[in-house]
């Protein structure tokens, strides 16, 4: 089952809980919530507060709200973004020099765990913490911005993530994140996500929330 996570970087903030309506009710199982710092990447967006007052729209209808933590010493925010209601807390390998740690302190709290890397990022740098990992995710852009242009030579990341995965008998989700769109959204499960990211493509996109959803399910539906 190919899961996909829209991404709030890319609604219309001034109406944002009748966006999250809109993907709630499009049947999404997850919600992706970028947190920038404007530190480690140029941009700032949502803290706790913001998560805190969208989890009512999710949590009853079963969606997870999905963290993505892209700020500097994300050990100091953990607690508060779990209690404030994500159920997946993501920490950039980058900004982690304490990542077994950062990893443990995450389901301690009672999130799941999950860890990502820059695009230029070796892949061996979360060799070790693989095994403690509830998530990996694939950065397809350069963190801070949505909209980008997904980079083509994470496939062949993603697919080496997915053999590492499998050799290690970890069940950890395999995301991806950054310029994924109808075009290419089938090219990024091939090679092994099941959590997909998708912000411009789904707010920002050519049709209502819903059908742009729907296109992107579409893509995944049809053969090659
Ligand atoms: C980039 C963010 C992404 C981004 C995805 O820093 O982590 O989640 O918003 O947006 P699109 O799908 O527009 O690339
Ligand atoms: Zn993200």
């Amino acid at each position: 089952m190919v899961r996909i996570a829209p991404s709030i970087l890319s609604a219309d903030f001034s109406r944002l809980g009748e966006q999250i309506d809109e993907v709630v009710d499009a049947g999404i199982d997850w919600l992706h919530i970028d947190v920038m710092d404007g530190h480690f990447v140029p941009n700032v967006t949502i803290g706790p507060p913001v998560v805190r007052s969208i989890r009512g729209r999710c949590e009853d209808k079963g969606v997870l709200l999905d963290a993505h933590l892209m700020i500097e010493k994300p050990e100091r925010y953990v607690e508060a973004f779990v209690e404030s209601g994500a159920r997946i807390v993501t920490v950039h390998v980058e900004t982690c020099p304490h990542l077994h740690g950062t990893l443990q302190q995450i389901r301690s709290a009672g999130a799941l765990a999950g860890v990502t890397l820059n695009p230029a990022t070796p892949l061996s740098s979360v060799e070790e913490a693989l095994h403690l990992a509830d998530l990996v995710l694939v950065m397809s852009v350069n963190p801070g911005f949505g909209g980008q242009a997904y980079i083509p030579e994470s496939t062949g990341r993603i697919r080496a993530l997915r053999e590492r995965l499998d050799d290690i008998g970890s069940q950890a989700f395999l995301q991806v994140d950054g310029g994924v769109r109808s075009d290419n959204i089938r090219e990024v499960v091939d090679a092994g996500a099941n959590v997909v990211v998708a912000g411009s493509s789904v707010f920002r996109g050519s049709g209502t929330v819903g059908e742009n959803i729907e296109r992107l399910r579409e893509s995944l539906r049809e053969s090659v």
